[in-house]
């Protein structure tokens, strides 16, 4: 019971979970961004708010309807998804950021739209680090708050996905393989979910909220 039914085990919590991939402005008109669909971050928080939380969703350019229950906070860039989840998780128990946060951004943004010119073949864009949100939120975690993360990888995914999830800090990071017709935009996923201080569970394929719902066991019994 994932959804009607489900146990009501996160009743009187308070979760934040982000969702979907950060655009970063290159100009007024164009954008670097990434395939995250957020349809795993939205069956994220239809579970928990299923599952009787208060659901705070940080979503970044999705074309999904809200989910039932959940406060919807509508963003676009990494630093503007920064603000918001850093904001909401100041009340949170729990936090799961399963949105693609752009790793880099344009350094500038201009202001008018960027023209060709006569002569020029090449269009340098000079890009800087944008700040690691998931790592911030393990620096100001608040007493008992559980974090989570996921990681989308394609070599050694267990391999990359453990030493990520020591680097973060996280309590639990969810790994998944991705690759030709995997994961993206797709209503079904798989992975394994591997926890600073348990043991490590795999997820076999099937639909996002089935994987949310796991994610949600593991964190629920965090919370204890
Ligand atoms: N994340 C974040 N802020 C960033 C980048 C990533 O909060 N600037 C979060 C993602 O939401 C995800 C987790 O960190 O929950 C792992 O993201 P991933 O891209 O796999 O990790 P990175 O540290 O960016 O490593 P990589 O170089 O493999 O992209
Ligand atoms: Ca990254």
């Amino acid at each position: 019971r994932v959804l009607a039914g489900a146990p009501q085990d996160l009743a009187g919590r308070h979760v934040v979970v982000s969702a979907g991939g950060t655009r970063e402005p290159i100009d007024p008109v164009r954008f670097i961004g990434n395939r995250s669909s957020g349809i795993q971050g939205y069956a994220l928080a239809k579970v928990a708010a299923a599952r009787g939380a208060k659901v705070t969703l940080v979503a970044a350019n999705t074309s999904l309807p809200d989910p039932a229950g959940a406060a919807v906070v509508r963003v676009g860039s990494a630093l503007e998804m920064r603000t918001a989840v850093l904001e909401a998780a100041a009340s949170a128990d729990a936090v799961v950021m399963a949105a693609a946060v752009a790793d880099f951004r344009p350094v500038t943004s201009a202001t008018s739209k960027i023209k060709k010119r006569e002569g020029e073949d090449t269009l340098p864009i000079e890009l800087v680090k944008n700040p690691d949100i998931l790592a911030e939120l393990v620096l100001r975690r608040t007493p008992g708050q559980v974090i989570a993360g996921f990681a989308a990888e394609t070599d050694d995914v267990l391999e990359h996905g453990r030493a990520k999830l020591a680097r973060k800090g996280c309590d639990l990071l969810v790994v998944n393989q991705v690759g030709e017709d995997l994961t993206f935009g797709a209503p079904d996923n798989a992975g394994v979910v591997l926890s600073a201080s348990g043991p490590e569970r795999e997820i076999p394929r099937g639909s996002k909220e089935a994987l949310a719902a796991v994610v949600w066991d593991e964190i629920a019994a965090l919370l204890g």
